[in-house]
């Protein structure tokens, strides 16, 4: 080891390993796998549904149905997870529909779980689809803008949480950012006996701009004011690790950093800090959409350019990746690998072959 990093020119030749493709494959460090993708979906109210989002080509709008046949195309993809967002057919100030029995994702979640049983199903666990103003909570006193009420929120997102875990989800995934919600969710999933429900928290969320092809999507954007009164400011790294270390304190399964490539180095910390705990990257709609836009333009060539960018999430350091680009990737890194079986065996070997 200490002779390899001293050694001068000529006996250190790093390029001699990148010579081949077989060497580059036995020297590689970093690999992605579909086992780490979580591929996100947008439920919407109706029958046969499948409207393409403007601002994110290759994601839709669906109805139940339609997801149901989009999550039997995940599963045998070899996908393990999907993230459920709903779309509801009336939004009030409370979010009833957030934790409503028969809500859009509720019904999704049931319906799925029949369809692919094996699918882990993630609910994420939010108030801003479903309220009137489209905060992330109940709203605190008058001149408080902004400023929702944390401690009567909780309650909702509480309910919210039980709802979707009695309806199948499997993971249940908060992303509001509001304080003491692990906890809170961890106590009343308990008292209903849910003790086999996992919590993956949003632990570091930033107030990101990268959000912006989502709140289409999702119909989320807020009325008024913004997130920055609860979600985290975007020069902050260190506050993120003491953010996790909340979340992991109340109780989360799994960790997340949201979003992905702009907060590499937020990953790597939260990795370093808790080498031991599940963490999730989210790669999120503003990551997706400027990529599909070059791709669009001729400026990137995709499969390279996303591949590369999913890498540098897993080298980071994240174990799993929320990704609308899981189906592709899925689908290419199956392709991948019967490429080199096929090489290594010589069956496809194209060219001439000379002795
Ligand atoms: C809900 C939520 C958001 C995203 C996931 N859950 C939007 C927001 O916080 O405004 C963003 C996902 C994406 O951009 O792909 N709170």
């Amino acid at each position: 080891m200490e002779h390899t990093t001293r050694a001068q020119f000529p006996q250190a030749r790093p390029r001699r390993l990148r010579r081949t493709e077989n060497l580059r494959r036995m020297v590689r460090e970093t690999h992605l796998r579909t086992d780490g993708f979580i591929y996100p979906v947008f439920v919407v109210p109706g029958t046969d549904v499948h409207e393409e989002i403007t601002s994110m080509p290759g994601v839709y709008h669906q109805s139940i149905d339609r997801v149901v046949e989009d999550a039997r195309e995940v599963a045998d993809l070899g996908i393990p997870a999907m993230l459920l967002f709903g779309l509801p057919p009336f939004k009030d100030a409370e979010a009833s529909q957030a934790m409503a029995v028969d809500g859009i994702v509720q019904q999704a979640l049931r319906a799925i779980k029949r369809a692919a049983p094996s699918l882990v199903l993630i609910a994420d666990t939010c108030l801003c689809e479903y309220t009137s103003h489209g905060h992330c909570g109940v709203l605190g006193a008058a001149g408080q803008e902004g400023f929702i009420d944390n401690d009567l929120s909780l309650e909702l997102m509480s309910r919210t949480a039980v709802s979707q875990a009695e309806a199948g989800a499997d993971i249940v995934a908060p992303s509001d950012m509001l304080d003491g919600r692990v906890g809170a969710i961890r106590a009343a999933l308990d008292a209903r006996g849910l003790h086999d429900t996992l919590i993956m928290s949003y632990a570091a969320k930033y107030a990101s701009a990268f959000y912006g092809p989502f709140r289409d999507a999702a119909d989320s954007a807020p009325q008024f004011g913004d997130r920055r009164g609860y979600q985290m400011d975007p020069p902050n790294g260190r506050e993120a690790v003491r953010e996790v270390g909340y979340d992991l304190a109340e109780g989360a399964d799994i960790v997340m950093v949201k979003p992905a490539l702009p907060y590499l180095d937020v990953v790597h910390a939260v990795k370093t800090a808790y080498p031991d705990v599940p963490l999730a990257a989210y790669n999120v709609s503003g990551e997706y959409s400027m990529l599909k836009a070059a791709v669009a333009n001729g400026w990137l060539d995709e499969r390279r350019a996303v591949m590369e960018a999913l890498t540098g999430i897993v080298r980071a350091g994240a174990d799993m990746i929320i990704t609308y680009y899981a189906k592709d990737v899925a689908r290419w890194l199956r392709d991948d690998d019967t490429s080199h079986t096929a090489t290594s065996n010589g069956a496809f070997r194209v060219g001439p072959s000379h002795a």
